[in-house]
């Protein structure tokens, strides 16, 4: 069946792809260009500095490759691991198990730390991994900072502490798809040595830019690594910002106008205030869970994500149904349970161009969902238990006030 418009606009409330802001639609709504003219290359020189903002980086060095955050995986490791190296990578869930995948079929030697799904990354198993890895075989431990299958947020610093504690020299591989740009995320203080996100998420763009920002000892790791790489190689893209064009291939151009007007928008709300808001809905989002009297998939509250929730519905109801019902009926897109949580949970997407009156709107839907499928919650309770914190804690608008 072809897409089939409901009335109003869709509820869309899946982690990814997000809410696209009409200044960034309008920007992107123009003709083709001539990249090789000066101002493709003007435009990208500035994104590339203003991006580092995003990462909070001075020392790294970004490349915006038209690709999708599993392109974005597949540049980071290929550029600084050679095949048969070893890697730490944690399982916790759909994306991580992904990127695992991913690791294992470009022939890297893949040590996984595995955790129930709903769990954080198990950092003491890495602590006793690293301490014990004296000889240093460990090249890298790749890691998803925000697990958007189970809303599991990973502590990165606590990385950092580990690697520095025992002065290992592993790189730190981090996958931001869902965090960069709504968690806060700190690429030098935590000396990550290759981050990425891609377009779609928080910078609630349309899905085709893979941002992938390396530190000057991923782009040294780079010189010596001997994986076969050529679309994403960044020894080509380097060669072409050396000489001013920037582009080894035709760029994803409108995108990149869609990016700077997502940055402006971004940087006029203030990084700080977007983070803020982040906090604010994902709580907000807990607070309706609990009143509902269901459970948050992420298990410990170091572990909740401010970008997305995967709640657990009892074993007499089909999560799937849960989102069935609210594309058909409430024009309402929540997201799936994905692999070992299909038919468990559901999720509500918090993140990007999103503010709390939408959440709401979202929240009073879920409601409306879950009698509909059989469980009895009392129709207002999570808006009411969100609502009633949102009017505490929502500051005025930053650009009106
Ligand atoms: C944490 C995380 N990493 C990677 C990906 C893969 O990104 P893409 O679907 O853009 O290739 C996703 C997609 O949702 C994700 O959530």
């Amino acid at each position: 069946m072809d897409y089939v418009y409901g009335p109003g606009k869709n509820h869309l409330f899946v982690p990814g792809p997000v809410n696209i802001p009409d200044q960034v639609i309008r920007a992107m709504n123009r003709n083709n260009e001539d990249y090789r003219s000066p101002a493709i290359p003007a435009l990208t020189k500035n994104l590339l500095e203003d991006v580092k903002k995003i990462f909070k980086t001075t020392t790294g060095t970004p490349f915006l490759f038209p690709t999708t955050g599993t392109g974005a995986w597949e540049s980071a490791l290929t550029n600084t691991l050679s095949p048969g190296d070893r890697i730490v990578s944690f399982l916790i869930g759909q994306f991580s198990l992904l990127w695992i995948d991913q690791q294992q079929r470009l022939n890297f030697n893949v040590d996984v730390v595995e955790s129930e799904w709903g769990r954080g990354a198990d950092l003491d198993v890495l602590e006793s991994k690293i301490a014990s890895d004296r000889s240093h075989s460990i090249k890298a431990i790749c890691i998803v900072h925000n697990e958007t299958a189970t809303g599991v947020t990973n502590n990165m610093a606590k990385v950092r502490q580990i690697l520095d504690e025992y002065r290992h020299p592993a790189l730190f591989l981090v996958d931001g798809v869902s965090s960069i740009c709504a968690l806060d995320f700190r690429m030098d203080e935590w000396g990550v040595d290759v981050a990425l996100t891609g377009s779609q998420k928080a910078l609630s763009l349309p899905t085709g830019i893979g941002i992938v920002c390396a530190s000057p000892k991923a782009l040294e790791a780079a010189k010596s690594s001997r994986s076969v790489r050529v679309f994403f190689d960044w020894a080509d893209y380097l060669k072409y910002y050396k000489l001013g064009t920037c582009w080894p291939y035709t760029p994803s151009i409108h995108l990149l106008y869609g990016l700077r007007a997502a940055l402006d928008l971004i940087f006029e709300e203030g990084l700080e205030n977007v983070l803020e808001r982040h906090k604010r809905l994902g709580k907000a989002t807990r607070l309706a869970v609990e009143a509902w009297g269901l459970k948050n998939c992420t298990q410990k509250e170091e572990w909740y994500s401010d970008t997305v929730t995967a709640i657990l519905v009892p074993p007499h109801i089909d999560s799937a149904e849960v989102v069935r019902r609210g594309w058909k009926r409430y024009n309402l897109s929540l997201g799936l349970g994905l692999n070992k949580v299909a038919g468990k949970a559901f999720r509500i997407g918090h993140l990007g161009h999103l503010n709390e009156l939408q959440l709401l709107g979202c929240l009073a839907g879920v409601e409306m969902i879950l009698r509909d499928v059989g469980y009895p919650v009392e129709l207002g309770s999570g808006v009411a238990a969100a609502s009633a914190y949102l009017r505490n804690v929502t500051p005025m608008i930053p650009s009106r006030i």
